[in-house]
């Protein structure tokens, strides 16, 4: 950004916006379940939630994940597979693993207590600036931004600035204005009332200037050109793959699953055993059985031909029916998966996975596409149940 206009406010009017934003803070912040202290070990296991996922869905996973690692201790011990599990369904499970590997260092590098400098908030592993500046301004009352989504539309809308925000250069633009506005007395409030302006009234498509505590300071309000702000250019559109799971059951209603490898994604979780096919063979498997299911709702054998190509080395009947498909959005890839269900008359040996009844599935670490498939699995058995 050449004109800085965060640079033109006067020290009366900085005063100004920081006495109006604390006051409305003061007034309107939400209660929620890590504000209720300012314990570091709080603050970093919320923040670290809260990155891509809602304050709504947090809440359940923040309680109960305290009440299983209620110290940096306990999550420097913990068994990855129990972590997971309290993770399960948040997604992004590196951010889980490298909590760990964190509370390690802490443990390790700290004495067990938390490090009290922005420097080495940031040496830890997982916590970029962002998490560094929450972390340092609402547990230590430090002066530091915590520049996110949120504060990055607030403040843009704020001054008109124009840097692009999926750029990572304009992180400094974004550093410099909202340092100068900053209250160097409640750090951790200003950040906080940030957060909850932007996710409240000052929200992507019409944001609600009328209540607004900074509409007088607002250069976008001013101009009546919210909708200009924030510059972002369109991220690449996520990768397709395609899919098929193996939903397998044996005469004791066990189901086949399988640990993924220990690297890559959603390593170490659990799925129904997977096969990556081509787009073409996916839409060719999809409209057989389509073409099945308009020809006979009867539970034919799948024709040898039509068996996925990994699990025909498998002991098992495959259905001819259709039972549906799920798809999934991780941050770059899209996942999409054909359910093939089938029965093994044996529970025959499998190195890479084991046999579980469905009531026993909560001993394992299930991420979400493996949760979608067994929800659609369920919805689609019983619609054949009652035909
Ligand atoms: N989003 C990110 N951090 C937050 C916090 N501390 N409170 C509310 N929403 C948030
Ligand atoms: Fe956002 Fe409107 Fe407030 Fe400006 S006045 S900060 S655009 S809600």
């Amino acid at each position: 950004m050449e004109n800085k206009p965060w640079e033109k406010w006067s020290d009366k009017k900085i005063e100004k916006f920081q006495k109006d934003f604390l006051t409305w803070y003061q007034s309107e912040k939400r209660n929620l379940p890590w504000r209720a202290d300012q314990d570091p070990y709080h603050v970093w296991i919320s923040e670290i939630m809260l990155q891509q996922t809602r304050v709504d869905t947090v809440i359940g996973y923040y309680y109960r994940f305290m009440e299983q690692f209620p110290s940096i201790q306990s999550l420097a011990e913990s068994d990855e597979q129990k972590l997971l599990k309290v993770w399960e369904g948040l997604g992004y499970y590196s951010r889980a693993r490298n909590m760990k590997v964190a509370a390690q260092q802490i443990v390790k590098e700290h004495n067990g207590q938390f490090p009290t400098t922005v420097e080495d908030i940031k040496a830890l592993k997982g916590i970029g600036p962002y998490t560094a500046g929450a972390i340092a301004s609402i547990a230590f009352q430090l002066p530091e931004p915590a520049i996110d989504g949120n504060v990055m539309r607030v403040v843009s809308r704020l001054f008109g600035i124009t840097d692009d925000i999926a750029k990572s250069k304009s992180r400094k633009t974004f550093d410099l204005a909202t340092r100068k506005i900053l209250s160097q007395e409640k750090p951790g409030d200003m950040n906080q009332a940030f957060m909850d302006l932007g996710s409240s009234i000052c929200t992507p498509v019409n944001p609600k200037c009328e209540t607004c505590p900074l509409q007088a300071f607002c250069f976008a309000k001013k101009e009546s050109r919210q909708s200009e702000f924030p510059v972002k250019t369109k991220k690449a559109k996520p990768k397709d793959q395609y899919f098929l799971a193996g939903i397998i059951e044996d005469s004791h209603q066990q189901f086949l699953v399988e640990q993924r490898a220990d690297q890559g994604l959603l390593a170490k979780m659990w799925l129904f055993p997977l096969e990556e096919i081509s787009k073409k063979k996916y839409d060719e498997l999809k409209i057989t059985w389509e073409k099945n299911e308009q020809a006979q709702l009867s539970l034919d054998l799948v024709a040898e031909e039509e068996t996925p190509l990994l699990f025909d080395k498998l002991p098992v009947v495959w259905q001819k029916r259709h039972f549906g498909e799920i798809t999934h959005i991780f941050s770059h890839l899209k996942w999409h998966v054909l359910l093939f269900y089938g029965r093994s008359a044996t529970t025959f040996p499998y190195t890479k996975g084991k046999w579980l009844k469905s009531t026993e599935f909560n001993t394992l670490v299930f991420p979400k596409p493996q949760q979608k498939i067994w929800a659609k699995f369920v919805e689609n058995k019983k619609s054949e149940q009652e035909l």
